[in-house]
């Protein structure tokens, strides 16, 4: 499985074959080496219904013939839009032909703002558990520090976790090694940071905080494999 990164909290996952796309915000996103009408996805995963997380979901599944995933408030307004898409929700798992999700809780917002200064609600904002190929991944999409991640971290043998560092929006470097340590996931990649000038972080001094060492800094365009 190849797993990369490719700013604020955009992550792709290659996984027998398929494209798997996590928060696709690439236009406005200044850090991304995607482009919005180029990208491949099979699959579109989505944490919740902020404007930074949906980006452009609706295009690149339309161009794709993507699946669409996410809470089932948010997937509803997106299949008014014309694209496909399988609803869930948080504690819900589903076997997938190109893996298994479960979402998980996020303590944020999920509102999408539209271009008529209209607020829509998009249900519950969302973390989700990815696995495929025995491997399993986090993103905790935006949240705030909660101690049921070591419940996460418990009831599941987290490879990678994608976690929020930028502070003022989500947790913060110290909030998120501490969310490492509930976790106990193998390696930690920090994310949702120096996009906008509120969320302006060192990844690397969060990756000096983590107790276990296991962080790793991924820029733009760079992967893992596991
Ligand atoms: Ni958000
Ligand atoms: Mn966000």
């Amino acid at each position: 499985m190849k797993i990369s990164y490719h700013g604020h909290s955009v992550v792709q996952i290659q996984t027998n074959g398929k494209t798997i796309l996590i928060d696709p915000f690439i236009t406005g996103n200044s850090l991304t080496d995607l482009k919005a009408d180029e990208v491949k996805a099979d699959v579109i995963i989505l944490t919740h219904g902020h404007n930074d997380h949906v980006g452009d979901t609706v295009e690149i599944a339309k161009r794709n013939d993507a699946l669409v995933v996410g809470n089932a408030d948010l997937t509803t307004f997106l299949s008014w839009q014309g694209v496909k898409t399988h609803g869930m929700n948080i504690g819900g798992a589903y076997q997938f032909d190109f893996g298994k999700i479960k979402f998980t809780q996020a303590f944020h917002g999920s509102a999408f703002a539209t271009n008529n200064n209209e607020i829509v609600y998009c249900g519950m904002p969302t973390g989700v558990l990815f696995s495929n190929e025995g491997k399993t991944i986090y993103h905790a999409g935006d949240t705030g520090l909660f101690s049921d991640m070591k419940l996460i971290g418990d009831r599941n043998q987290i490879d990678v976790a994608f976690l929020p560092i930028g502070d003022n929006f989500t947790m913060g470097p110290e909030d998120a090694a501490y969310a490492a340590k509930l976790l106990q996931a193998k390696t930690v990649v920090p994310i949702h940071y120096n996009t906008f000038p509120p969320i302006k972080q060192d990844p690397y001094r969060f990756t000096e905080l983590l107790v276990d060492k296991n962080g790793k800094v991924l820029n733009p365009g760079e992967f893992i494999e596991i």
